[in-house]
């Protein structure tokens, strides 16, 4: 068993965190789920998911946000491994005990798709070790089965997400140097979405913004933000926060609580990031960068 390492395993796939650089709800569905249209991108720091091949099948956690999730029997990442594993034999491929191992370094229910990252890694992981031949649609099904976020994660580069989240255009975008904050504190997405004042704002337009990408994110915003900061007033906190140091964007990522600082270079996100873990000790803090990326097929 690990205790800080996954070196002993198989292979390991990083969960990056998916941060919603923008988020426009403009319409509802009838089931409870809305339509939005966000532009997406993800982070270097993240959870990682270990593989290995085992007698049985087994789950075993580690990192700073492990506990809350050793407390429940039920999570996306068994949900994962069960969903595909049905579906491979339906098919008569074979999915043999695995043990799956989440260093869990994102915290939970926190607007960053930790869950759906974590589920992303497994499926992604799993379909190598496995040597899975599963038509691109299949994967896609499972995929939205599982939740709303998890196609996005599993394409886990900038794009634009339209749909419930599942209508994925990858985009060209920069490596953002970026400061990810959480208060601790959870947010029910259902009851932001609840929240909202309008289910029909106006789509995203995303200009041509090759030269200066801060400004472009900065035009836009988080619908969702509101709602979220009425709920849980510690958002307005910590988004006070990050906007008292050098941020060119401070917005909050899906239905919060955690929020998202944008900066001119990393030495100036890393600078931010030291002042304010020594002001709010509290706060999960950490500079970070995203992932790059081009235009074309995903
Ligand atoms: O699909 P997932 O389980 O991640 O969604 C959690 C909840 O978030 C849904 O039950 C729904 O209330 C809300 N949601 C939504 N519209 C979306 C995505 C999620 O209303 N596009």
């Amino acid at each position: 068993m690990p205790g800080d390492t996954l070196s002993g395993f198989a292979v390991i796939e990083a969960a990056p965190a998916k941060i919603n650089l923008a988020l426009h709800v403009v319409g509802e569905r009838g089931d409870g789920y809305h339509l939005l249209d966000s532009l997406v991108t993800f982070t270097a720091f993240g959870d990682r998911i270990a593989l290995s091949p085992a007698e049985e099948d087994r789950f075993t956690l580690s990192g700073r946000f492990s506990a809350t999730l050793a407390a429940e029997n039920d999570n996306l990442v068994t949900r994962a491994r069960d969903r595909l594993r049905a579906a491979l034999e339906t098919t008569g491929q074979s999915a043999p005990p695995v043990h799956i191992h989440l260093e869990k370094n994102l915290p939970i229910a926190s607007g960053i798709g930790g869950g759906s990252a974590d589920a992303a890694a497994t499926l992604r992981g799993l379909l190598g070790l496995w040597r899975a031949d599963l038509p691109g649609d299949r994967i896609d099904a499972i995929a939205i089965g599982l939740g709303a976020d998890v196609p996005m994660c599993l394409a886990g580069r900038p794009l634009l997400a339209r749909g419930i989240g599942e209508d994925i255009t990858p985009v060209a975008l920069p490596a953002l140097s970026m400061v990810l904050a959480n208060p601790l504190v959870g947010v029910s997405t259902p009851a932001v979405f609840r929240a909202l004042a309008s289910k029909r704002n106006a789509p995203l337009v995303l200009r041509d913004a090759s030269v200066h990408w801060l400004d472009a994110i900065a035009g836009l915003r988080n619908d969702l933000e509101p709602p979220a900061r009425r709920l849980c007033p510690q958002i307005g906190e910590l988004a006070d926060g990050l906007a008292t140091t050098d941020a060119r964007v401070v917005r909050m990522s899906g239905s919060g609580a955690s929020c998202f600082a944008l900066y001119s270079s990393d030495a100036m996100a890393e600078a931010a990031a030291a002042s304010l873990k020594q002001q709010h000790p509290d706060w999960f803090i950490t500079a970070t960068r995203t992932l790059e990326g081009h235009d074309g097929t995903p």
